[in-house]
């Protein structure tokens, strides 16, 4: 059976389109294809540590695209926004030109997430759109890549229903975005080039930053938790630390560069160190990173279970480190949370939830939070209300359940009908909002500093985000983006504070 899949594989990849999941060891000797995006194997885990590489392009391939544009669609988390400056960098290097008019493009790339079904069908419905323009533009080339080309279901569709489709490219090989582009462009055959298992870590990619005064920076790539409603496990593969020493080097390169805020990013950023270190965790990453002396230091996303006593510490004692936590909760019924393989119960998180306000002085704590679980029946809905009664968080991202092919949670009996799910959805957001306005207007009248992000339409209007992350609109004379200014609280909203530069 195996045998003959491989051959038929082999096959479909001398007539139509060239398929390469396999261990890159293989295809560098062999050149030769073998397997789709796998589930078995983006799910092992091994003991050993990545070896690191230095980004490599080769040198033809430097402004070979001249004249040429791309249009990057990003859809998803942080992490594929910050992936999107690389793979925007190196399509640059090529030596194209980044437009915002996909129809006036030369080069299509779709950077996707698989995390809901709503991200998937955000995608497709993107490449609908894009057949119509292949159909009097033969020379566009479309891509993708993210999240879900790394599922094979994904795959097998655009290999069979998207075939104008000319190439796809999984996470863990991003870095060879110039070569898979200029193999499309020149054989005109359908490239699909994604491993299943994690590849060496590479640095020094280049990078085209969205802005000049805040940074992301990787810390740790993929989720080794497996939380059985999520696809990340799969789609971004088992967990690897950067190198404490790449990230301080970059951070301190970015201080040079005149940059004021860090948000550290990771799948569980709170993970940071246990799979390369003996005892260097994210409390000792945070601490180092603070004595860069960086101004504003952030990070996402932190799962509860991994929270120490001496991460709050850390964050209770550097005032560069910013006193805002996004905590993802998921649901307030210990049943649900056990069935969502997430390791705590409603007490430890209420534990570690009073841990945080207590010893962290204005601390702000954001969560997220999905209805609808399989099983979840009303009782347990009223448990996640009441948890977030308790905890009335600062902000908190809302979803109904999505099922996703091969998480464990798929088995599940999911009998809760969609109206109901939305009609608690409706519910938990009347009672999320109220919390976000109540907390707001505590604000109002005190003085936030505020890192200066964008001017408004509206002359002297200026907006920002508070050290607790809270969005501000604000009024004052010639302030500079990219500065950190002090700024009186004058009203509050659900979802933002209004104020104006203070003295
Ligand atoms: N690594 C982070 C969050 C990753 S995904 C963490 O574990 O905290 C961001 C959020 O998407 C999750 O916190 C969860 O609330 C939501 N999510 C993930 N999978 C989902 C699914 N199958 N259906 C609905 N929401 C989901
Ligand atoms: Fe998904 Fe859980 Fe990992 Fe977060 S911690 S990425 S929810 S598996
Ligand atoms: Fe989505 Fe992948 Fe991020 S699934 S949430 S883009 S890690």
């Amino acid at each position: 059976m195996e045998k003959r899949l491989i051959y038929s594989l082999v096959l479909l990849n001398f007539f139509c389109c060239k398929i390469i999941a396999f261990d890159v060891k293989y295809i560098w000797k062999w050149g030769v294809v073998m397997k789709l995006p796998d589930y078995t194997k983006a799910k092992m885990r091994k003991d050993k540590n990545e070896n690191v590489i230095s980004y490599n392009i080769d040198k033809s391939l430097i402004g070979k695209y001249k004249g040429k544009k791309f249009f990057l669609k990003t859809y998803g988390c942080q992490m594929n926004e910050h992936d999107s400056e690389n793979l925007c960098a190196m399509l640059l290097e090529l030596g194209f030109k980044q437009t915002d008019n996909y129809e006036d493009s030369d080069l299509i790339l779709l950077n996707t997430c698989s995390i809901r079904e709503n991200a998937h069908n955000k995608a497709f419905g993107m490449l609908g759109r894009v057949k119509h323009l292949k159909e009097t533009k033969k020379d566009l080339i479309v891509g993708i890549c993210g999240c879900m080309a790394q599922e094979k279901v994904v795959v097998d569709k655009i290999l069979d229903k998207y075939k104008y489709v000319n190439f796809v490219i999984g996470t863990h090989n991003m870095d060879h975005l110039p070569y898979i582009v200029d193999k499309a462009i020149n054989t005109g055959l359908q490239e699909v080039e994604v491993y299943s298992e994690e590849l060496d870590l590479v640095e020094d990619m280049p990078l085209k930053r969205d802005t000049t005064y805040k940074a992301y920076v990787n810390i740790i790539y993929g989720c080794d938790k497996f939380c059985t409603y999520c696809i990340v496990p799969f789609t971004r593969g088992r967990q690897r630390s950067r190198k404490k020493e790449y990230i301080l080097k970059e951070i301190n390169k970015l201080i040079k560069d005149g940059y004021k805020e860090v948000t550290l990013l990771g799948q569980n950023v709170n993970a940071y160190g246990k799979d390369l270190y003996d005892g260097y965790s994210f409390s000792d990453l945070l601490r180092d990173v603070a004595e860069t002396k960086i101004e504003r230091i952030r990070f996402v996303t932190s799962h509860p279970w991994d929270f120490t006593d001496e991460m709050i510490d850390m964050i209770a004692k550097y005032p560069n480190i910013m006193p805002s936590v996004h905590l993802p909760v998921q649901s307030g019924s210990s049943r649900i949370l056990k069935l969502m393989g997430r390791r705590y119960t409603k007490e430890d998180y209420l534990e570690l939830f009073k841990k945080l306000k207590d010893k962290v002085k204005n601390i702000a704590i954001s969560t997220d939070i999905i209805v609808g679980f399989p099983g979840e029946d009303e009782e347990d809905f009223l448990e996640t209300l009441s948890l977030v009664n308790e905890c009335k968080f600062d902000n908190a991202f809302t979803f109904i359940y999505s099922k996703r092919e091969g998480t464990a949670a798929c088995k599940l009996l999911d009998e809760v009908p969609i109206e109901e799910k939305e009609e608690r959805l409706q519910r938990l957001n009347n009672l999320v909002n109220k919390y976000f306005l109540e907390n707001n207007k505590k604000l109002v009248g005190k003085v936030e500093k505020v890192l200066v992000e964008g001017i408004s339409k509206k002359k002297n209007h200026y907006f920002g985000y508070t050290e607790g992350n809270k969005l501000v609109n604000f009024t004052g004379n010639d302030v500079e983006v990219g500065s950190i200014v002090p700024v009186k609280i004058m009203d509050a909203k659900t979802w933002s504070l209004d104020g104006e530069v203070d003295g």
